[in-house]
């Protein structure tokens, strides 16, 4: 047995087309844009940016939020190009089969699992406080028991809200790719549209005096405000840039990835990050830095202080759709990351059962459905989106330094798309989603290694005999 057997990438795409396990290719550029924005624009931009702003950077939540997208844009770029030359569903998993072999990327499949399931249970709390706050509005109230978990401050029996829009979305998702794209395409339209509103209509209502001073002093302790305090909440609000990498999930279901698919990561990328500098300005020069302590929902306090307070619903509404297209592409990333694991034995074959009809691999959407929809339903996962950040900025290292490596080992297959400035680029991805990394809390760095204690576990007992490429 070779720990670090590494998977040719001839072998890789040949084995994506073959017939009876392959997905359905319907995809094209402005999905896959879509697809992008989709899983980016969603509960990290809306919740954490005021209290990053409150308790680390004061109105310098813009710079960091520029800081963050400096290192998704290196990782994206890296990403692209990986994705571009190997279009399979895999995405980072798969990429580092070829370039660091087997053991690293039974690490990263399984570190995939912060970002995807994680995400998608996290989102789906929150998406459950807003419908319940959406509900209240028009006076309907559900039962607290079926609305909380047993661990929340005043326990509950169930998030039956949670579970519901987790089973919908898995089961769309087992119905197509085209139809979950279309759905997607429509989401990503009305939450444009939502913060785009919010930003025109909000810079109507900016103060100056709230951007002074634009980095308030440290206090002290670091993280708190002055640089160390952009620093975190760089790595607090990275969260919201998250989700541009699934698209390199949906590959193998693209019509032509060599030339879309870094149009879907890089673009959607480019898209989100324009929006989010704008909110994040606009949003503290609305309402002052100091007022936003622990503030979930900044943008309803900016929306009382303009004139227009029926703009709550409608923003409520964007919130909402924008939070479901989260889970849509969270899940749709999940399922294809087992998927691949399964195709090379890591997992079992069930994860890589493909419909007959729909061409989707349906049973590991309701496996993954029914596991999230336990999570989202019965666990405080709220508070775990910080495991997601740090999941997520393990596999961007991981998959900067793979294009560095497959440079050097395999300078001559063919790249669509290359990353410009290579190893400058994706060493600086790297620094920069370390630092990222480094300023999260220990607690964060603790669950990660217990999580990848027990992704060992699994391997050698289970993974490891099952390898189909150490069998041949
Ligand atoms: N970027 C996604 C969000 O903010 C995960 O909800």
């Amino acid at each position: 047995m070779n720990l670090f057997v590494r998977k040719p990438i001839s072998r890789i795409v040949d084995e994506s087309q073959d017939g009876e396990h392959s997905l359905k290719k319907t995809l094209g550029p402005k999905s896959l844009i879509a697809l992008g924005i989709g899983a980016i624009i969603g509960a990290g931009l809306f919740s954490l940016t005021g209290i990053a702003a409150a308790e680390n950077a004061g109105p310098a939540v813009t710079i960091s939020f520029m800081v963050a997208a400096v290192g998704c844009a290196f990782a994206g770029m890296c990403y692209s190009e990986l994705a571009s030359m190997i279009p399979v569903a895999g995405s980072a998993y798969t990429y580092t089969y070829a370039t660091m072999g087997e053991f690293i990327a039974w690490i990263i499949g399984w570190d995939l699992v912060l970002e995807y399931a994680v995400a998608s249970a996290v989102v789906a709390v929150s998406w459950s406080r807003y419908v319940l706050s959406f509900l209240g509005d028009f006076g309907i109230h559900l039962p607290h028991p079926l609305t909380s978990c047993p661990f929340d401050p005043v326990p509950g029996i169930i998030n039956v809200p949670a579970v519901i829009i987790i089973i919908g979305i898995s089961l769309l998702l087992i119905a197509g790719i085209k139809e979950s794209a279309n759905v997607n395409a429509v989401i990503v339209v009305i939450k444009m549209a939502v913060v785009l509103t919010f930003i025109c209509v909000g810079l109507h209502y900016i103060k100056m005096s709230n951007y002074h001073p634009f980095i308030p002093p440290n206090t002290g302790t670091f993280g708190e405000f002055g640089m160390s305090g952009v620093m975190r909440a760089a790595g607090i609000i990275f969260f919201a840039y998250i989700g541009f990498d699934s698209v390199s999930t949906a590959a193998q279901e693209s019509r032509k990835p060599s030339r879309d698919i870094p149009i879907g990561i890089l673009g959607s990328l480019a898209i989100c990050t324009v929006l989010y500098l704008a909110f994040s300005f606009v949003l503290t020069g609305m309402v002052n830095y100091k007022d936003m302590r622990g503030d979930a929902a900044p943008v309803a306090t900016a929306i009382n202080l303009t004139p227009y307070p029926w703009l709550q619903m409608l923003i409520k509404f964007g919130i909402i759709g924008g939070f479901t297209s989260v889970i849509l592409v969270m899940l749709l990333g999940q399922s294809r990351v087992f998927y691949s694991m399964s195709r090379d034995g890591l997992l079992p074959k069930v994860f890589s059962d493909i419909h007959p009809k729909f061409k989707t691999p349906w049973k590991s959407n309701l496996l993954i459905m029914v596991l999230v929809g336990l999570c989202a339903g019965l666990l405080p996962i709220s508070q775990l989106g910080h495991m997601t950040s740090i999941g997520t900025l393990m596999a961007f290292i991981i998959v900067c330094a793979g294009v560095i490596v497959l440079r050097a080992t395999k300078p001559n297959v063919p790249r669509p798309y290359r990353s410009p400035f290579v190893p400058l680029f994706p060493i600086l991805g790297i620094l920069v989603c370390f630092s990222m990394m480094y300023s999260l809390n220990r607690e964060t760095w603790l669950r990660l290694v217990v999580w990848l204690a027990i992704g060992l576990v699994v391997y050698f007992t289970y993974s490891r005999h099952h390898s189909r490429l150490n069998q041949k």
